[in-house]
């Protein structure tokens, strides 16, 4: 069953166009990444999905229910949230009041599996949050969305800027994520990475998406080698 399925979806700013019918499923259980180059519409994907965005047409539907264009508070509630791209942590609070601050009307309930999961934060918790280091800002950023015990989570470039050895640890976080029953879909420009840990995998260009599939199949597709793994298949 698709937890998450996307028909047909549009959406401008003003006359531009920057999403021209996108149609995406999410599995219940899986993780989907979508890959493509700067500024063909995938943190819009993400924002319109989260309800932040409006979509002039389409549709989304969520755990059986259409959620296009409700208020984004609303589809949080229901069991959808997204670390934004950028992190967007309050850089002048506390770890766990950022943390707490995510859970919302959720409460802090969730903070000791919280730890467990990221306990370089646990160590943290009275530091000020723009005084982690940027692997610590987006295990920060990951932590305070599943405050909520979300049913699925939206990840929007988790490695972007990362050391090889923290890009590791996040993508390594995320298949623990999902082992805990948290479906997940996952912007990313690092596609090897993020073709090792997805079950599907869609390509966007200009708005659209041109490719998609098994992500095992994904990673031996020339056409992805060439444009996304700098011309090698395996790696
Ligand atoms: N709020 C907005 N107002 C006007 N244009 C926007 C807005 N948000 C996005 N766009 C435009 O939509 C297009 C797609 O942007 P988007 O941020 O979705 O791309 P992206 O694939 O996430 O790129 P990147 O990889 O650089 O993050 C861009 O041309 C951008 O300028
Ligand atoms: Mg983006």
């Amino acid at each position: 069953m698709s937890l998450l399925s996307i028909r047909d979806l549009c959406v401008a700013m003003g006359p531009q166009e920057i999403l021209r019918g996108v149609s995406l499923d999410v599995p219940d259980g899986s993780i989907v990444a979508v890959l493509g180059s700067n500024g063909v519409g995938k943190t819009t994907l993400m924002r319109t999905i989260s309800g932040i965005y409006r979509g002039r047409q389409g549709s989304i539907s969520f755990a059986g229910q259409p959620i296009l264009n409700l208020p984004a508070h609303r589809i949080v509630a229901l069991g959808l949230c997204q670390a934004p791209e950028g992190r967007q942590i309050f850089s002048n609070m506390s770890v766990r009041e950022n943390l707490v601050l995510g859970a919302g009307d959720a409460g802090p309930g969730e903070l000791d599996r919280i730890y467990t999961l990221f306990p370089v934060l646990a160590e943290r918790l009275r530091q000020n949050a723009g005084s982690l280091s940027g692997g610590e800002q987006q295990m920060l950023c990951i932590a305070r969305a599943l405050m909520r015990r979300p049913r699925l989570l939206l990840l929007d470039e988790p490695s972007l800027g990362l050391a090889p050895k923290l890009v590791a640890l996040i993508f390594d976080l995320v298949r623990r994520i999902r082992a805990e029953g948290v479906s997940i879909l996952i912007v990313e420009q690092n596609a090897r990475a993020a073709l090792r840990i997805a079950d599907h995998a869609a390509v966007m260009e200009d708005g659209r998406i041109v490719l998609a599939g098994k992500a095992a199949e994904l990673r031996d597709d020339p056409r992805i080698a060439e444009a996304y793994l700098g011309g090698h298949v395996h790696g």
